[in-house]
């Protein structure tokens, strides 16, 4: 048998680990390994690279990607899937395993239709892909914006100031509800929810009422109100600057966390086990604290509501 995996979309610390798995655990069964290099469009180009134990040596506490990656929007036409499946066909691939986000997945359901078998591993710092409880990379993320919170706190409270700190995520809300929680933020905005900007002065404003003159706001970057709009509105409103920080791609490098490595060991040997087995396409996901899979089309229906009850008990405990 022979297997291609690739890693797709943005980065996330653990992927690493996961080709580490996918590829370690391939060899003990005498299954060929082929890597193809920038996600989708290594399929495309007919960029492959054979993997074997070497090959991913060293590489489980690394964030990033040995393989590298990118989005693809060849990938999105007939033309290049086209060109995938015969350069798949050509190498005599049996499966591939896309590890990747939610563009990865809409990916891996275009080649199932086409007949080719795909194992996907949920993988963005986002944590924005509903059939999983969570996607590699999203414990690191937080911690890389909780330690700037911390950081952030320090020079705020010497200060007196107010900071906004813009946070990744696309459209999803959940780096900013975790990290602002175990950051013990003021305030968290995020797309899911209408930003109250009443609601928020409030906040401050009683903060103010025992001397707390320094705040922490998250802002999700896909919330309703832009980092720049927000600071002028709340300093027109308090007369004070308002300090912003914008943590950009510092949220996905760095070494993967524990966790991180734990759940991409865990679900790059489950996918090499289903290919093993021939099993049909499958979604890899971590439900009820173990690793399960689920049909991609079934996948593709789960739609998830974020945890709007976090939001309540920040403010409680602001
Ligand atoms: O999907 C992960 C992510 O980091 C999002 O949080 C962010 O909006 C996007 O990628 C940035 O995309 P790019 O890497 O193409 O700039």
């Amino acid at each position: 048998m022979n297997i291609c995996v690739l890693t797709s979309g943005g980065d996330a610390p653990g992927m690493n680990a996961a080709l580490r798995s996918i590829v370690r655990s391939a060899v003990k069964r005498n299954i060929k390994v082929f890597g193809a290099r920038h996600g989708y469009k290594g399929l495309i180009e007919n960029d492959f690279v054979e993997l074997d134990v070497n090959s991913v040596a060293n590489i489980i506490h690394r964030g990033g990607t040995i393989l590298k990656t990118a989005r693809s929007n060849e990938f999105k036409t007939e033309e290049g899937l086209k060109k995938a499946k015969q350069n798949i066909e050509r190498n005599s691939i049996d499966a591939i395993i896309a590890i990747g986000g939610d563009g990865t997945l809409r990916g891996a359901f275009d080649l199932i239709k086409m007949g080719i078998k795909v194992y996907h591993i949920p993988a963005t710092i986002d944590n924005d892909i509903s059939y999983t409880d969570y996607t590699i990379g999203f414990d690191t993320a937080v911690n890389t914006v909780l330690s700037a919170v911390n950081n952030i706190r320090e020079t705020g409270m010497s200060h007196d100031k107010t900071t906004i700190i813009e946070v990744m995520g696309r459209d999803c809300g959940e780096i900013a509800l975790r990290a602002g929680t175990c950051g013990g933020v003021d305030a968290i905005l995020i797309p899911e929810i209408e930003t109250d900007f009443d609601d928020l002065l409030d906040t401050i404003v009683c903060g103010q009422k025992r001397c707390k003159k320094h705040n922490i706001i998250i802002r999700a970057e896909g919330a309703d109100i832009s980092t720049e709009e927000l600071a002028n509105r709340l300093k027109k409103a308090t007369g004070e600057d308002i300090r912003t920080v914008i943590l950009g791609y510092l949220q996905r490098g760095g070494t993967p966390s524990a966790h991180d490595i734990y759940i991409s060991t865990l679900m790059g040997e489950r996918a090499v086990v289903l290919a093993e087995r021939y099993e049909n396409s499958k979604a890899i996901a971590f439900k009820n604290n173990s690793v399960c899979e689920l049909a991609i089309d079934a996948a593709l229906r789960i739609k998830r509501e974020p945890d709007l009850a976090l939001l309540k008990i920040i403010k409680e405990l602001a």
